[in-house]
C-alpha cells in the first residue's frame, strides 16, 4: 500500500507516524502542504492509496480528499474542533484530552471518525504533552486505523451519531486570551498560560522594558519579590516575583527573532540582578529552576539533564560532564535520563546563530560536547545506561550511544545523523555507531539521514531494549536493577569493557581526530553549508517542497495518472 503523508512540517509526530508505517512495510513518502501545485505533483508522482496528515495547519484541496481517503490527526477528543486545541485544553484546565483520526471533508475537523483515544491531562508544557501523550496515542491509533482500513469492513462514524460528546468548536487562541496580568494572576495561573504556548507561539509580554515572548516557566518555592520584579538569575534563566510567590522563565525571544536564554536577551537591562546559585545537581523535586538532577536507588544513579529543547551550550556540556564525573564515583550503574521533552539534541544552534564569533563558539561547543561524551565513553569504573525516554537528534543520540547500554521508550524517534544540518558530526559517533551496527550500516544511517523508531533501532542493535510507554520508569528501574542483580555478570561486563577500551584506545583517539578534522571547515568557513542550514533552522525558514530523502521509501516509478 502506498501512503503519502501530507503535512505542514516533518515534525516529531509526522516522524513517528512515518517510522511506524515504514516499520510496518508500507511504501511511504512525505510532502509539504504549503503549496497546491506541490501537493498535486506529489499525488501525481506517488498515486497513493491513502493520505495521512499527522500535522496539518493548511487546508487540503477538495479534489484530493474526494478521490483518495485522507485522514487528519486532530489533537483533541471527539467533539473538539478547530485550531489551538491543546492550547485551549491547557488554558481551560481540562482533566482529560485526546487524539482523533478523522476523514477529511469540506468542514474543519467535522469528518467521520476512524479512531480516537483519550488520556489524563498532566501539568506540563504544550510541547511535552504533544511529544509524549499525543505521540503515544498516535502510535496506537495509527495501528488501529491501518488495521481497520486494510480490513475494509469498518465504516467510520459520523460525528452526529456520537452521543455523550462534549461539543466545542473553538477559534485560534489570541495573545489577549492568555496575556499575563501580573497584579492578579497567581503563579500557577501564569505558569499555565506560558505552558499553553510553549514551544510555540510563546506569551508576548514586556520584561525590563523589552517586548518579548516568554518560554520555559517553572515555580520558585523560596525567593519572593513584587509582581514582575526580577529578583534573581541562574544559568540563563530569570526569576520574577508574582502576587503569591515567584516564577522562573528560562527563555525569551524578541518578535521576529528566536529563543535564547533570558539573560542573554535582557543583557544590561538586568545589571545588578544577583546570580542565585544551586549545587551542580539537585533532587528532581526541588521547586526552582534546575537543569541537572540526580537521585539514587540502591547502587544505581539516575541523572536528569533537562536543557530547554535538548540543546546544549558549551557551559551546559561542561556542567553536565562535571556532574557525571562527580556522581560516577558514588554508583555502580549510572543512568542518563536526559530531559522531559528531549533526551538531547546536541550543540546549541540558537546560541551559535546569535554569536558574533560563530566559528570559534561552534568549535568550542563541539569540543565541549566531545569532552562530555568522552566522560561517559571512557569511564571504566562503572556501567552506564542511556534512557531515551524522549526523542533525541544528532549529537544527542551519540551521547546516549556512548553508554554501555541504551534503552528507549516505544514512542521515541531518534535522528542519528548530522547531514541535514550540513555537518559530518563528532561525539565519537564513528566509533560507537559501527560498534553497535557494523560499519556498512552506520554509513547508511548517516547518509540516509532519516528518523528511526525505537523498534527499528533495536532490530539493528543500535539500542538494546525497547520499553513500553506505559509505566516507562518502572520498566527502566527493572532493566537497570537486573544488570546489577547478578554480581558475577556485572563484573564480567565491566572487565569486557575495560579490555575493549584498552584495546581500542588508539582507534578511539583517531576517530575523534578524524571527526574533528572533517568538521573544522564546517565551523570556520563562513560560507559552509552548516552556517546556512543552521540559520534556516533557527529562523524556521520553511521550504515548499519536501527533500528527496523523504521519498526514499516510496517507489517513485509508480504513478497513477488517472488520479489527476
Ligand atoms: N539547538 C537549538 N535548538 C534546537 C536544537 C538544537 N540543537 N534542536 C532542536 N531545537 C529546537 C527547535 O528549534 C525547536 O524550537 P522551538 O521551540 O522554537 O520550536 C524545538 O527545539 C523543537 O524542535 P523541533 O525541530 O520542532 O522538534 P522535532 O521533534 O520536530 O525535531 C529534531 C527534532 C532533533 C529532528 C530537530 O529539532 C533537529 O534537527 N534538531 C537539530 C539537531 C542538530 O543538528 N544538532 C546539532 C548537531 S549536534
Amino acid at each position: 500500500m502506498r501512503i503519502l503523508l501530507l503535512v505542514s512540517a516533518f515534525n516529531s509526530l509526522t516522524q513517528l507516524v512515518f517510522c511506524r508505517l515504514r516499520d510496518g512495510g508500507y511504501e511511504v513518502a512525505v510532502e509539504y502542504a504549503h503549496d497546491r501545485d506541490v501537493m498535486r505533483d506529489a499525488v501525481h508522482r506517488m498515486g497513493p492509496d491513502l493520505i495521512l496528515c499527522p500535522y496539518l495547519m493548511q487546508k487540503i484541496p477538495s479534489w484530493i480528499y474526494e478521490k483518495i481517503p485522507t485522514i487528519i490527526y486532530h489533537p483533541g477528543p471527539p467533539g473538539d474542533r478547530g485550531p489551538s486545541s491543546l492550547d485551549w485544553a491547557i488554558l481551560q484546565e481540562r482533566r482529560s484530552w485526546g487524539l482523533t483520526l478523522l476523514q477529511a471533508n469540506d468542514e474543519m475537523d467535522a469528518g467521520d471518525i476512524w479512531a480516537w483515544s483519550e488520556f489524563v491531562m498532566r501539568r506540563a508544557r504544550k510541547g511535552e504533552i504533544y511529544r509524549k501523550d499525543i505521540a503515544a496515542a498516535a502510535l496506537a491509533l495509527t495501528d488501529e486505523f491501518m488495521q481497520k482500513f486494510t480490513d475494509g469492513t469498518f465504516t467510520p462514524l459520523a460525528q452526529e451519531s456520537l452521543s455523550g460528546v462534549d461539543w466545542h468548536i473553538h477559534r485560534m487562541v489570541r495573545q489577549s486570551d492568555r496575556a499575563i496580568d501580573w497584579e492578579r494572576d497567581t503563579t500557577q495561573s501564569i505558569i499555565r498560560k506560558i505552558d499553553s504556548a510553549d514551544n510555540q507561539p510563546g506569551i508576548l509580554d514586556e520584561i525590563a522594558g523589552l517586548e518579548c515572548y516568554l518560554y520555559g516557566a517553572c515555580e520558585e518555592s523560596e525567593l519572593r519579590g513584587k509582581p514582575k520584579e526580577i529578583i534573581a538569575k541562574r544559568d540563563g534563566a530569570i526569576c520574577l516575583g508574582t502576587v503569591d510567590s515567584a516564577i522562573w522563565i528560562s527563555h525569551l525571544a524578541q518578535p521576529g527573532r528566536f529563543k535564547l536564554p533570558a539573560t542573554q536577551v535582557l543583557k544590561s537591562r538586568i545589571k545588578g540582578v544577583k546570580e542565585k546559585r544551586i549545587p551542580l545537581f539537585t533532587q528532581p523535586g526541588l521547586k526552582s529552576f534546575k537543569e541537572i538532577t540526580f537521585y539514587k536507588r540502591g547502587g544505581i544513579g539516575y541523572l536528569g539533564f533537562d536543557f530547554y529543547n535538548g540543546a546544549m551550550s558549551s557551559q551546559q556540556c561542561i556542567r553536565l560532564k562535571y556532574a557525571i564525573e562527580t556522581v560516577a564515583n558514588d554508583v555502580d550503574i549510572l543512568v542518563l535520563l536526559g530531559g522531559e521533552n528531549f533526551f538531547c539534541n546536541g550543540i546549541h544552534l540558537n546560541i551559535l546563530e546569535e554569536s558574533k564569533k560563530q566559528g570559534e563558539d561552534g568549535w568550542s561547543n563541539i569540543n565541549a560536547m566531545n569532552s562530555l561524551v568522552e566522560s561517559v565513553l571512557m569511564n571504566d569504573e562503572i556501567l552506564t545506561v542511556a534512557s531515551f525516554g524522549a526523542n533525541a537528534g544528532a549529537g544527542g543520540v551519540f551521547l546516549g550511544l556512548a553508554c554501555d547500554f541504551a534503552v528507549a521508550s516505544e514512542r521515541v524517534v531518534l535522528n542519528p545523523h548530522y547531514k541535514t544540518m550540513g555537518l559530518s558530526g563528532s561525539e565519537y559517533h564513528s566509533y560507537t555507531l559501527p560498534l553497535r551496527v557494523t560499519e556498512e550500516r552506520a554509513r547508511e544511517i548517516l547518509e540516509e539521514a532519516l528518523p528511526m523508531s525505537a523498534k527499528h533501532a533495536k532490530e539493528i542493535s543500535m539500542i538494546d531494549e525497547v520499553l513500553p510507554v506505559e509505566d516507562y520508569m518502572r520498566h527502566l528501574y527493572t532493566y537497570c536493577e537486573a544488570l546489577l542483580a547478578d554480581e558475577e555478570r556485572y563484573y564480567e561486563l565491566l572487565d569486557e569493557k575495560r579490555e575493549r577500551l584498552k584495546r581500542d584506545a588508539q582507534k578511539i583517539a583517531e576517530c575523534r581526530e578524524r571527526e574533528l578534522s572533517r568538521m573544522h571547515p564546517q565551523f570556520w568557513d563562513p560560507d559552509s553549508d552548516f552556517h546556512r542550514l543552521r540559520h534556516e533552522f533557527v529562523y524556521k525558514i520553511c521550504r515548499t517542497k519536501a527533500p528527496e530523502r523523504l521519498w526514499s521509501y516510496a517507489n517513485s516509478a509508480l504513478r497513477c495518472d488517472s488520479i489527476v
